[in-house]
């Protein structure tokens, strides 16, 4: 039987505890928290998006009373979200679908658990209900080059 110092000993049982530790975290985000990797909702292609289909008119879209659709466009150079600025009432539920015509982005609205990777040639999508009134921001926080910082816009729930 080997020997094993008690200290050594401590640190073994202390890494093993850890890894246990980030095995629950991801368990809870996954399965609890509703935390998902970015799976294609569909595909496009990231040349002609902006042309063609319904990114080459983005914006809100009305489906029934409360029940709203939205298509999103990130674009680098400029560096820009198309629609900047959605306007819903409260209550709605919305659909996002976003895209990127360029390169990788983000899209994520505060106060919400909206966090989208944006990427190019693929489709994502999140539904968010809007249950109180303000001011909801959304941005870009995948860094996508010098007019990151710009990429940015506001949902209004009145
Ligand atoms: Cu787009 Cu950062």
């Amino acid at each position: 039987m080997i020997h094993v110092n008690t200290y050594e000993r401590w640190w073994i049982g202390l890494s093993i505890a850890m890894l246990a530790v980030f095995a629950v975290a991801i368990a809870v985000s996954g399965f609890v928290l509703g935390f998902k990797v970015p799976s294609p909702e569909a595909r496009v292609d990231p040349n002609t998006v902006a042309k063609t289909g319904n990114f080459a008119n983005p914006g809100l879209r009305q489906l029934a009373p409360g029940k709203y659709e939205a298509y999103v466009r990130a674009e680098a150079n400029p560096w820009k979200f198309r629609p900047e600025k959605l306007n819903v009432p409260v209550g709605s539920t919305v659909t996002f679908y976003v895209t990127s015509a360029d390169v990788q982005h983000g899209f994520k609205i505060a106060g919400t658990n909206a966090n989208l990777q944006v990427l190019p040639g693929q489709v994502s999508k999140v539904t968010i209900t809007f249950t109180t009134k303000g001011q909801y921001p959304f941005i870009c926080d995948e860094y996508c080059g010098v007019g990151h910082q710009n990429m940015f816009g506001t949902i209004t729930v009145e």
